[in-house]
């Protein structure tokens, strides 16, 4: 993939966060020159010490995607476009759903217009979600699954995604939509649950406390953060990628229950607690869900290379080193 992305302009909105700064790491060591986008609101993913490794190799710009005059100064020049920002806690849409569409949805069309007349021969990837599907009618989940999101982040990210692919087939713009699911791996938001459970549980694994696990049977799929990276890469340079959307997922699909026994055999020890579900967070879970991902498997030749155990043990190290950076 390396002489895909040397020498070329990429713009990551997100950039600081989880996913962003794993891509951005990725794309310096491939030769890429890279800015990254982040507004850094403290309540979101993003943070410095992300970067650590490349901060002397990268163009930082702490703005806004709301911000259409910056975006449309950014998108120039650039051959690549990662548009990862944005607002990912569901309950937080909820209580605040108003920023949850300013970001999430407006935003993503003022990037578009800002691609349309500044840049529109930009390859675009966005990042979507599952769960815009919403509580599966069947297992696994295919792309041909009816939406029906369960929270105003489904919906504005849907929204989302929808403006990706009506500026490619209206205008030409090259995009492509990942639908997410669970990501993890180093450089996630561990401080909280606001981005995923997982984080929090192993926050309080490593700080020698029993983590809480809600509810326990749900089923789930994962993707480890380097796969999920050559996921972005392939939608970004594949040419059967354009103007679609494709589902990720991983190998194995686990209860929540056996997820947690996993991460206290890797980690060598630690305990968790069932808790039932809080009300707010009932309301809005999906139930059981695991995605096929049979399609970008067999369009762009996407595999997971990482297993569970595997993609835990990485993780786990990173955060033995670098778990006051996250409190
Ligand atoms: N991590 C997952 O499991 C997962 C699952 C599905 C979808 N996604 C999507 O992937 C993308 C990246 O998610 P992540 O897990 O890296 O989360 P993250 O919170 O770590 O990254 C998002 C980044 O966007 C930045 N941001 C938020 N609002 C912004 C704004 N208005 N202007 C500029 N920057 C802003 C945040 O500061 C943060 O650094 C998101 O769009 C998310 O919806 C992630």
């Amino acid at each position: 993939m390396s002489a895909l992305f040397h020498a070329k302009h990429v713009l990551i909105t997100g950039g600081l966060g989880f996913i962003g700064s794993n891509l951005a790491i990725r794309l310096v060591r491939e030769g890429a020159r890279v800015t990254l986008l982040d507004s850094l609101k403290p309540e979101y993913g993003g943070n410095l010490f992300n970067i650590a490794s490349i901060e002397d190799c990268v163009r930082i710009n702490i703005s806004d995607v709301r911000d259409e005059h910056s975006l449309s100064y950014l998108v120039k020049g650039q051959d690549f476009l990662f548009n990862l920002a944005g607002q990912t806690s569901h309950l937080d849409s909820m209580l605040d759903p108003v920023t949850d569409l300013d970001i999430n949805c407006r935003a993503q069309l003022s990037i578009l217009e800002a691609c349309r007349h500044h840049n529109p021969k930009l390859r675009l990837v966005f990042a979507s979600t599952r769960q815009l599907y919403g509580k599966p009618d069947y297992l696994p989940v295919d792309e041909k699954h009816p939406t029906r999101p369960v929270d105003v982040n489904g919906i504005n990210k849907l929204a989302g995604e929808w403006y990706h692919l009506l500026y490619h087939s209206v205008y030409g713009i090259p995009t492509c939509c990942l639908r997410l699911t669970n990501t993890y791996g180093p450089r996630m938001r561990v401080k909280d649950a606001r981005q995923t459970f997982v984080g929090i549980w192993i926050n309080r694994l490593l700080q020698g406390e029993a983590f809480e696990v809600w509810g326990g049977d749900q089923l789930r799929d994962f993707t480890y953060v380097d796969d999920c990276i050559d996921a972005l890469l392939l939608a970004a340079t594949h040419p059967k990628a354009l103007g679609r959307v494709f589902n990720l997922g991983g190998e194995e699909r686990v209860s929540l229950d056996e997820l947690a026994a996993l991460l206290i055999e890797v980690n060598g020890g630690g305990e968790f607690v069932r808790r039932e579900f809080p009300a707010d967070r009932k309301k809005i879970d999906i139930g059981d869900y695991y995605s096929d991902d049979t399609l970008i498997r067999s369009e762009l030749g996407w595999r997971p290379r990482l297993t569970l155990c595997e993609g835990f043990r990485h993780t786990l190290a990173y955060y033995r080193e670098h778990l006051p950076k996250y409190l």
